[in-house]
This record gives structure tokens, C-alpha cells and sequence, in this order.
């Protein structure tokens, strides 16, 4: 099953080098080195058995732009499953910008009527002053421009784990059978008494699912390990207990509800900051040309194993239980592949 993904928005707006970050595992700072997309480049990521993923990145160029919209407007926008249209937070040419913006969106709306839509505010990094401000403003000039065509916008920035939160998101809506992923690892979660289990694209590393919450109890819902991105290159393919809680942190603010319901004190954050921080550490296994396996961390008051789960998935399982041990949690993923190819 080819999903059909396309990706549109200005010249210089960051298109490739997100595409770039997610799917081929380069660091930001490369980025800068990226040249202008000619025509349109395309990529193929298989997601999770036969799903494979067909990623259209268009160049913005306004001479690609005319031809999109005129000569080749069934070309790329027939069988559309997705497109992703990205802004530059600090456009200098917004009018512009727009403008393109509605002859893609009616294009698309003629040759693939059911098509989600899906807007990035990208680069926000260089916000100085109030984000959330700046993006909720700009959220409902986006809002206004596409007329009733239902949008969902997210802000955006390689420079930190928004990328993989919109990206996951997006991803999600392609995944036909989210739902039965989700009870399979509620089952897992509950074999390993775990408090999560999430369920992470192998090439991407973006969620594809995670295991239903369990009601609010005393032993429900945790934060998977924050990891601070500056931790050093690792040693060998296999790490295991060897972190220290140091090199771990948690995170994260709460509201007194929030401590209530959630003992663990789970990071709002945690799914994407996983996706990005894993992405950064094989990024550093490949500086020295060790391959990325598998992740142990037991430190005081939680334990974690990621996993290999199948071919094109690994699963992180989270536990709070001291008595736990990180053999018997790889020894159920073992016992679970069966269900997940
Ligand atoms: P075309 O291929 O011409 O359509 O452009 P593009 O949309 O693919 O832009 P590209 O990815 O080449 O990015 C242009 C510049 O934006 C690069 O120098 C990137 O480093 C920079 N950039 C991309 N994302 C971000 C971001 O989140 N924040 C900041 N500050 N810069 C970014």
C-alpha cells in the first residue's frame, strides 16, 4: 500500500532539510550545506510491513511552482494522501506565499478531493520573542486562507523535537490500523507491567503508536527517559546499564491535576524528545562507525529497554517496577514479534 505525501512551500522554507533530518538521519547542522531541490525529488520508506511511504518534495522555486499549478497539476496532485505545506515563520514574502498556497490547495482539492492538509510554521526557532504567540497568530491567518478546508498546523524547527511531533502526527493518519497496533502493545505493556510501550518507525524513529494509558492509578502512565542530547559518543553497539542517571534526565512541569492523576510525572513532551534524541544518538554510533542495536537504562526509579521489535520497527518498554528486570522485558519483545510482522 503507497501512500502519496507531498511536500510544498517556498523556496528556502526548510522542506529538504526536514526531509533530510527524518528520513536520512543528518544532523541539522548539515543542513545549511543543501542545495535548491530541482523539479521534484522522491523518496520510498517502507512504514511497517507492505505500508510504504512515497514522499514528494517540490522544489519551491517560482518557476517549479508555475508548472506544479499549470502543466503538471495532475501529476503531482492526483492520488495525494497528504500534503504538508511549509512557511517560513518570518517570510519576506508572505503575499507571495499565500498565493501559492491557495492554487496548491485548490489543485488539490480538484484531483484528490480527500487529501489531508497539513500546515507548518516552520523555523520558529527564530522567534525571538513570544512563540506560542506568533504561532497562534499566524495559525488563524493560515486558518482564514484556506477557506473551509479543514488544516491542522503545527510550529516547527529542526533545532529541536517539534519537527518529530508534527511529523509523527502526520504519519499517524497513514497507519491504517493504529488502533490494533495500540491494544497489541496495551497487551505487552500489561505482560511486562509496564507503565508504557511505544512503538517507533525503524528508519525515522517517529511514533507510530503507543499503548492505550492505563485509567489513573497509582502504578499508570510514566515519562519515558528524557536523554540530554549532549551525551557523548557511545563506546559500543550495545549499551546497557552503563548511563548514569546523569547522562538521564527527567523533565518537566506539572500542574498539581497533572501530579494527581500521573505519579510518574510524564513529560507532555516525551514521545518526540525519545524520537529525537535516538536519532542523535545513532547519528553519533555512526561517527564511529558502529551500528545503532538496542538501548538499556536502569537507573533509581525507572528502568528501560528499546528494542528491535521487527524489520521496520523498535519498541521502547517502560517500567517502574525495581523487581523488573531488563532480561525478561527482551525476552517478551522476543515473544511479541510474532504478533507485530
Ligand atoms: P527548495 O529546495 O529551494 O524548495 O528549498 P527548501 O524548502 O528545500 O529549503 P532547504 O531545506 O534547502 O533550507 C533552506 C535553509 O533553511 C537551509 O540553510 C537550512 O539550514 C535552513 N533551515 C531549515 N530548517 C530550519 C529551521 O527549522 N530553523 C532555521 N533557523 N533554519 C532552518
Amino acid at each position: 500500500m503507497k501512500k502519496k505525501v507531498v511536500l510544498m512551500g517556498a523556496s528556502g522554507s526548510g522542506k529538504t532539510s526536514m526531509r533530510s533530518l527524518i528520513f536520512s538521519n543528518n544532523p541539522a547542522s548539515l543542513t545549511a550545506r543543501l542545495g535548491a531541490t530541482i523539479d521534484v525529488e522522491q523518496n520510498h520508506v517502507r512504514f511497517l510491513g507492505d505500508l510504504i511511504l512515497n514522499l514528494w518534495d517540490c522544489g519551491g522555486q517560482d518557476t517549479f511552482m508555475e508548472t506544479y499549478l499549470a502543466q503538471q497539476q495532475s501529476t503531482i496532485f492526483q492520488h495525494v494522501a497528504v500534503m504538508i505545506y511549509v512557511f517560513e515563520v518570518e517570510s519576506r514574502n508572505m503575499s507571495k506565499d499565500l498565493a501559492y498556497y491557495r492554487g496548491c490547495l485548490a489543485a488539490l482539492r480538484k484531483n484528490s478531493p480527500e487529501a489531508a492538509v497539513f500546515l507548518l510554521v516552520h523555523k520558529i526557532d527564530l522567534v525571538r520573542g513570544d512563540r506560542a504567540a506568533v504561532l497562534e497568530r499566524k495559525t488563524h491567518e493560515l486558518q482564514q486562507e484556506s477557506a473551509d478546508v479543514e488544516v491542522t498546523v503545527f510550529g516547527t524547527s529542526i533545532y529541536d523535537e517539534s519537527l518529530y511531533k508534527a511529523w509523527s502526527r502526520i504519519v499517524h493518519t497513514l497507519i491504517p490500523n493504529a488502533a490494533v497496533l495500540s491494544k497489541h502493545l496495551t497487551v505487552l505493556a500489561q505482560a511486562c507491567s509496564a507503565t508504557e510501550v511505544i512503538l517507533f518507525e525503524r528508519t525515522t524513529f517517529l511514533v507510530i503508536a503507543t499503548s492505550t494509558p492505563p485509567p489513573a492509578s497509582p502504578t499508570a502512565i510514566t515519562s519515558p527517559p528524557t536523554m540530554s542530547p549532549s551525551f557523548s559518543t557511545p563506546s559500543s553497539t550495545h549499551t546497557s546499564s552503563n548511563f548514569t542517571s546523569t547522562t538521564y534526565s527527567r523533565s518537566i512541569p506539572h500542574t498539581s491535576v497533572q501530579q494527581d492523576s500521573d505519579p510518574h510525572k510524564l513529560s507532555p513532551t516525551r514521545y518526540e524528545r525519545t524520537s529525537e534524541l535516538i536519532k542523535a544518538f545513532k547519528h553519533a554510533c555512526s561517527r564511529v562507525r558502529e551500528e545503532f542495536h538496542s538501548l538499556e537504562m536502569e537507573l533509581d526509579d525507572f528502568t528501560a529497554v528499546l528494542d528491535e521489535l521487527t524489520k521496520n520497527t523498535y519498541v521502547l518498554i517502560v517500567v517502574h517496577d525495581p523487581t523488573i528486570e531488563t532480561a525478561a522485558l527482551r525476552m517478551n519483545v522476543r515473544l511479541a514479534r510474532k504478533k507485530f510482522e
